[in-house]
């Protein structure tokens, strides 16, 4: 690692813009927006998906310019050309989208520009593996391969890395956009302790999140965005209060009351002899109108779970029956037919789910398109007409149904994916990790429409790494681990806490 010293403390505004304004498009992301952030302080910033959080840090970056208004280094406006201009000033970024080159090593990404070289010029290679993981190792990560694809590593390690990368060049501003969005919770906690210590050395420190506890566990201050402008700016605030300020209205409970499951509801689906590692078996059912809560700690299977209901692909082994009538379902056209609604969470929106380059609309009928059209001939009124719909029923922020998905905010870019499983109509969801990355109100309205749809009769299994959530929105909730059920917990002792401890028996 760099023995650069670290820069003195300084005591006011060392990073910040002064009523910036940035539009794309028709759309205003900042509006005379003002920010700014001191040394040694880490400065958490909130707001509604697409309130303008990510823009705000891409001027701060130098990836974006303003159109108008400033950005401010050290009290003096500044134009940076871009982010190795940047880099140059001291500020390093993790920005919301992954950029790892895939094809490279773990190694060369982290330390790309500063590769040891030979006389000739050539990368040393094994003397690149070394020095990556000596450098991992200094940040107590010891448990990726340096000479491994970046595309062959987790998600989760990706994100790492590119802390990582950023945080090995000693920066003296440090801006974090959702920066533990695909992260679990002793990743947090690992992130959570380099965040302090680069504070405690003066680092100015801008972190993003929608997670409202870790905005309390980590943050000095907090600033709140609302439609591309600062609300304010606190040390301390309560979260009914923050959230009434995110999004200008009362949110009173986060989470809905839960209608009983009728007695007698017939099951909708039901898994026999289920494997996911071909050895141990499993069995569950999920009856009509019952919200299903399937928990554990990250990687113990439940992504295979989800996939293989859906055919994506098969299960290793196991016989799914729906309304109580065995089906096969070796893809996911046969669990269309069946009646399954898959709503998956992309661990990364470029890859999974989403058409980047197509229009909100076109990714919101995607698995409509039999229906609406008529000999093959789609019925363009009748798909605008929906995506209209679901557009204002969910609150996607998007000018026209025509913007392509790639240009809406992350949150954003969520709310479509819920809105086609909506539209789908399914009898039996299967909702993995919808609410990651929604902010507040979003989240709120997904557990709004996930009671409704229960109470409609439609059976719902439910993965989410939020475990309040799984709490209050489960009738019964499975704790997988190891890839088999290890607990059942039912009301009343259904609990946030119940569930982590299920999660963690006998698992050190
Ligand atoms: N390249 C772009 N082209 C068109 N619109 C854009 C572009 N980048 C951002 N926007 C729009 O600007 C607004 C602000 O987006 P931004 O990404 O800053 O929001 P955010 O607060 O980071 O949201 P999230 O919490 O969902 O990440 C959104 O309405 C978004 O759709
Ligand atoms: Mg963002």
């Amino acid at each position: 690692m760099s023995e650069a010293p670290v820069a003195p403390a300084e005591a006011a505004g060392v990073v910040g813009v002064r009523v910036v304004s940035k539009a794309f498009g028709g759309v205003h992301a900042l509006r005379g927006a003002s920010f700014a952030a001191c040394a040694g302080e880490v400065h958490g910033l909130v707001g509604e998906n697409g309130a303008g959080k990510s823009t705000l840090i891409k001027l701060l970056g130098g990836r974006l310019p303003p159109d108008t208004g400033s950005v401010m280094l050290d009290e003096r406006a500044v134009r940076l050309s871009g982010t190795a201009d940047a880099a140059r000033h001291g500020i390093g970024t993790v920005f919301q989208e992954l950029t790892l080159l895939p094809w490279m090593s773990v190694a060369e990404n982290l330390l790309i520009g500063r590769e040891p070289r030979s006389a000739i010029g050539l990368i040393r290679r094994g003397a690149l593996a070394r020095e990556a993981e000596a450098v991992l190792a200094g940040l107590g990560i010891h448990h990726i391969d340096p000479r491994a694809l970046a595309a062959e590593v987790s998600l989760a390690e990706r994100q790492i890395i590119e802390i990582a990368r950023v945080i090995i060049r000693r920066p003296r501003i440090l801006l974090l956009d959702e920066p533990t969005s695909s992260l679990a919770e002793r990743e947090v906690e690992w992130l959570f302790a380099r965040i302090r210590e680069l504070r405690d050395q003066g680092t100015s420190i801008v972190f993003t999140s929608h997670r409202w506890n870790e905005i309390t566990a980590i943050a000095d201050r907090i600033t709140i965005f609302r439609n591309g402008q600062e609300v304010g700016t606190f040390t301390t605030i309560d979260e009914a209060k923050a959230i009434t300020l995110m999004t200008g209205r009362r949110v009173d409970a986060l989470y809905p009351s839960l209608p009983p499951v009728p007695d007698g509801a017939p099951a909708a689906l039901a898994l026999a002899h289920g494997s996911l590692d071909g050895r141990t078996e499993f069995a569950f059912s999920l009856a009509a109108g019952e919200i299903l809560g399937i928990g554990g700690l990250a990687g113990q299977g439940h992504r295979e779970l989800f996939l293989g209901l859906f055919g994506a692909p098969a299960l290793r082994r196991g016989r799914i029956s729906v309304g109580g009538k065995p089906v096969r379902i070796a893809n996911p056209a046969d669990a269309i037919r069946a009646g399954f609604g898959i709503a998956l969470v992309p661990e990364d929106r470029k890859t999974e789910g989403l058409l980047l380059s197509l229009p909100v609309r076109d990714n919101l009928s995607l698995p409509l398109l039999r229906r609406i059209s008529r000999l093959g001939v789609i019925r363009g009124g009748a798909e605008m007409r929906m995506s209209r719909e679901m557009i204002s029923g969910l609150g996607i922020r998007t000018p026209t149904p025509m913007q392509p998905v790639g240009a809406l905010s992350g949150g954003n870019q969520q709310k479509v994916l819920v809105g086609r499983w909506l539209l789908a109509e399914s009898r039996i969801l299967l909702l993995y990790d919808v609410t990651r990355g929604v902010d507040v109100a979003t989240k709120h309205e997904i557990c709004e429409l996930m009671v409704r749809l229960a109470g409609e009769g439609k059976a719902i299994l439910f993965y989410s790494s939020d475990t309040e959530e799984l709490a209050h929105l489960c009738h019964r909730v499975l704790v997988l681990r190891g890839g088999r059920i290890a607990a059942e917990l039912n009301r009343p002792e259904l609990t946030a806490e119940s569930i982590v401890a299920a999660a963690m028996r006998d698992a050190a």
